[in-house]
């Protein structure tokens, strides 16, 4: 090694869609890691505006859903002059990159994805191409950057699972060309659950909006969501996902807004009558996890020029390696170089 090269640092890559607002179980399973990992890890955070409109988009909503993700990143403590922050539209190596590893997936490896069956559900009057394929895209978006390591919360893991295998069959067929990455999932937070249907995971497109924490409620929003949390029969507060999932779902989200381990909260809360004064501990807490998430949000997005800035800087940094990644990959498939 020449002795002025700094070794790799290994890579991370994330990224989240611009398609509604953020709620706590994104912070929870992704964005939390992020940030912890920012320090040890080159990183990179994608906002994924190519995959949104696998369902449609009002164009104005999107681009401004966009810049608003770009800011919540940075908002829950992604710092742009640590890590890389972008918009995916802005790199087409993305797309590029993603018609070759189209050409090397079966299409059963698509058809089994659990997110393609439930999307099509949903949105059954605009089943399109681009919904099947899109687990394709977010291996390209990922082995672009040869990422060692994808923070992600549990519902990703099928997704990188493709990703995976893809890096290892175009290794395989051409030459060594991409890091196989490894899934980040925390233990705890992973996936949250509906705060009304608590064996659904949370979600922002769930119409019901008491089942979700977005990050820009209000703290009595958020408060008044937690105290009317579908809780199961019972009285005391214990962990047990399969029989208790209200309940072990309110302390996941206490875990993660105090730190404080499962067994320090059944001990805070032995003996207390009923769930009342859990629900607003939890409600106060959450409250205040999410406040300075929000006041930081409404301050960076009011600066436009200094978050375009942000993004101008992101997008020229990810291109640069991203070209890197496909000259190599375009050279080893046959294409010739002019
Ligand atoms: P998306 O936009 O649905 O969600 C972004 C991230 O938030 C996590 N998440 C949750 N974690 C725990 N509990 C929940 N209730 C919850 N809701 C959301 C998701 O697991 C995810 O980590 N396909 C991805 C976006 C993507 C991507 C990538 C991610 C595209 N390319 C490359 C990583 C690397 C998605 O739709 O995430």
């Amino acid at each position: 090694m020449n002795p002025t090269d700094t070794p790799r640092r290994n890579v991370i890559l994330s990224g989240m869609q611009p398609s509604g607002e953020l709620t706590i179980g994104h912070v929870a399973g992704a964005l939390r890691n992020w940030v912890a990992l920012q320090d040890e890890f080159d990183s990179l955070f994608c906002v994924v505006d190519l995959h949104a409109i696998t369902v449609r988009q009002e164009p104005a909503k999107l681009r401004r859903r966009s810049l608003d993700l770009a800011a919540m990143y940075q908002a829950a403590g992604v710092d742009a002059s640590r890590s890389v922050i972008f918009i995916q539209s802005h790199v087409p190596e993305h797309v590029q990159l993603s018609w070759v590893l189209t050409c090397l997936t079966g299409m059963g490896e698509c058809s089994r994805m659990t997110q393609f069956k439930e999307k099509s559900d949903r949105h059954s009057d605009n089943i399109n191409v681009g919904l099947f394929t899109y687990p394709i895209l977010m291996a390209a978006d990922i082995l672009l950057y040869n990422a060692d390591c994808v923070p992600v919360g549990e519902d990703q893991k099928q997704h990188l699972e493709l990703a995976r295998n893809l890096a290892e069959r175009f290794n395989h067929h051409y030459s060594p060309t991409f890091t196989v990455p490894e899934p980040y999932i925390p233990k705890l937070g992973g996936r949250i659950m509906s705060l009304q249907e608590p064996t659904k995971k949370m979600s922002k497109s769930d119409p019901n909006v008491k089942s979700w924490i977005g990050l820009t409620d209000s703290d009595d929003e958020i408060r008044s969501k937690i105290r009317r949390a579908v809780t199961d029969s019972g009285t005391d507060i214990r962990y047990d996902e399969l029989a208790r999932p209200g309940i072990s779902n309110l302390m996941v989200l206490y875990h993660v807004a105090t730190g404080k381990s499962f067994a320090d909260i059944e001990s805070e809360f032995a003996g207390s009558s009923g769930y009342a004064p859990f629900k607003e501990a939890v409600a106060d807490a959450v409250a205040e996890y999410v406040r300075p998430i929000r006041e930081r949000f409404v301050a960076i997005r009011a600066d436009e020029d200094a978050l375009g800035r942000t993004l101008r800087h992101g997008a020229e940094q990810a291109r640069e390696r991203a070209r890197k990644t496909l000259r190599k990959v375009y050279k080893k498939t046959g294409f010739v170089e002019l």
